[in-house]
């Protein structure tokens, strides 16, 4: 029997789709579930697929089916079932196998199992697979992390079921161990920015205007046809059109307003916090999301204090629209240079090279972030691959000057409002501090000398590193 070209574990939803999508695209794949029913039951529902997938009920069987070097895509729950997985799998496999971890893995857990594999034959990569089941399915953005020549073992397979944008795949190799995994997890906290973003114009229109899902629905279906152009737009409008089967109202308004969340816009926060490089919208995302948690102690507070009573100060029409148009469109270029900034500073960090380039092309379609946006940005970084951030490169900082004014008016009003902005205004008031060559921090580095003799450079370069601070001077030393 013909051997499989890659095996799969896990056929729950995102492992099911992923092993269609390689079937249909002509490559022959095992695969196994340790629930042997799952298998069963996948196979039976893969019709024409059939022959290009084997189906298999032992680990023997499994691995037999597969051409060496073995590549196989572990699909199951990030954390620790994966360390269990490897364990299990380890004796069946010989050298140059491929173990590939396809989950949302953090990739210090991904580093680590690379390194405990370093003295054993095999090897291990970290795939970061954006897009959904629907990706999955039809063509997910793929994030490659692990050595090059394990790479070359399955990038036939890889990229011709990953997503295409204007027929170049959006699959790559980013650099080796962790790399995939890093990336798709500032993906993630970009994802998160972005979405957060859409909630706040979302709530400037309901709260602030009174506007209707149905009339929202319009508002956003439009701006999808423009610069805003992107899945997360298009969702939002579908999402705002959806009525609930139970009450026939509209969907989004029967939904509570608490925002789950897996884990990985933290890590792009702890990371960026970690090397010191600011991340501010997407914290502030991951902070709404966890504030919005909290319903109880919300409701008690509102009851304490009520709501502002104050007004959006400008009025509904066409350049309020326009305006909030343009602030989501400022507040996304904030969100997307702090995602590539933090990947920036990692690439050092840990020695990965990460093509920027590469993973904006990538990111251009079957991930969730997917836009014509993502063109711009592969395009400003070809052009200008050693910008100090995407916001000053010659296309953003033009987009930036343009869009900003409106950035600043909706920030402003929404606060005079009382209607929380936290991403937007976190991305202009990071813009504002980044843009302003001197800053505040005199003040910081005087009380710090004040309080604890912590010393100072000057700006005319002497050589005098402490104040005469004067009586209580020292007092926290
Ligand atoms: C993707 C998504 C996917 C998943 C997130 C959601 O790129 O396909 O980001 O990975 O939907 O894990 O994360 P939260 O549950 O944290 O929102």
């Amino acid at each position: 029997m013909e051997q499989a070209e890659i095996g799969l574990i896990g056929l729950g939803v995102m492992g099911a789709n992923l092993a269609l999508n390689i079937a249909e695209k002509g490559n022959k794949i095992a695969v196994f579930n340790r629930t042997v029913e799952k298998t069963h039951e996948f196979f039976k529902d893969a019709g024409a697929l059939k022959d290009k997938i084997i189906p298999c009920e032992t680990i023997e069987d499994f691995v037999a089916a597969i051409r060496p070097p073995r590549p196989i895509i572990i699909m199951i729950k990030a954390g620790e079932a994966v360390d269990q997985q490897i364990e299990h799998l380890k004796p069946y496999l010989s050298s140059g196998d491929i173990m590939i971890d396809a989950g949302n893995a953090n990739f210090r857990d991904t580093m680590a199992r690379f390194d405990r594999l370093k003295d054993t034959e095999l090897t291990f990569i970290g795939m970061g697979v954006s897009g959904g089941e629907e990706g999955a399915r039809h063509g997910p953005s793929i994030m490659v992390g692990g050595t090059e020549a394990s790479y070359k073992r399955v990038e036939k397979v890889l990229t011709s079921i990953a997503a295409k944008y204007d027929g170049d795949p959006c699959c790559a190799w980013l650099g080796e161990n962790g790399a995939g995994h890093f990336v798709k997890t500032i993906h993630n906290g970009i994802e998160y920015a972005d979405m957060q973003m859409i909630a706040e114009i979302y709530g400037v229109l309901r709260d602030g205007f009174g506007k209707t899902a149905g009339e929202m629905a319009d508002v956003f279906g439009d701006w999808n046809k423009g610069r805003l152009n992107s899945y997360l737009i298009e969702i939002t409008e579908k999402v705002l059109s959806a009525a609930d089967p139970i009450s026939g109202k509209p969907m989004v308004d029967m939904i509570l307003d608490k925002a789950g969340q897996k884990g990985t816009g933290k890590w792009s926060v702890i990371e960026s916090q970690q090397m010191g490089i600011p991340a501010t919208a997407i914290e502030a995302a991951v902070a709404a999301r966890s504030l919005s948690s909290m319903k109880g102690e919300r409701e008690a507070a509102e009851k304490i204090f009520g709501l502002e009573s104050a007004s959006y100060p400008a009025s509904y029409g066409p350049d309020l629209l326009k305006d909030l148009e343009l602030a989501l469109f400022a507040g996304k270029i904030g969100a997307y240079a702090q995602g590539f900034a933090v990947m920036s500073a990692a690439s050092k960090e840990f020695d990965w090279s990460l093509p920027m380039p590469v993973i904006a092309k990538i990111w251009r379609a079957g991930c969730i972030i997917r836009s014509q946006f993502l063109d711009e940005i592969t395009k400003a970084f070809t052009e200008t691959p050693d910008a100090a951030n995407l916001v000053v490169t010659p296309a953003f900082s033009d987009m930036l000057k343009e869009s900003l004014p409106s950035l600043r008016r909706v920030v402003t009003a929404a606060l005079a409002a009382g209607l929380p902005v936290p991403a937007l205004a976190s991305a202009l008031t990071y813009f504002d501090s980044y843009r302003r060559g001197r800053g505040t921090a005199n003040m910081i580095q005087a009380q710090r000398d004040f309080f604890g003799a912590h010393g100072f450079d000057r700006v005319d370069g002497a050589d005098s590193h402490h104040g005469p601070w004067g009586s209580g001077a020292g007092a926290g030393a």
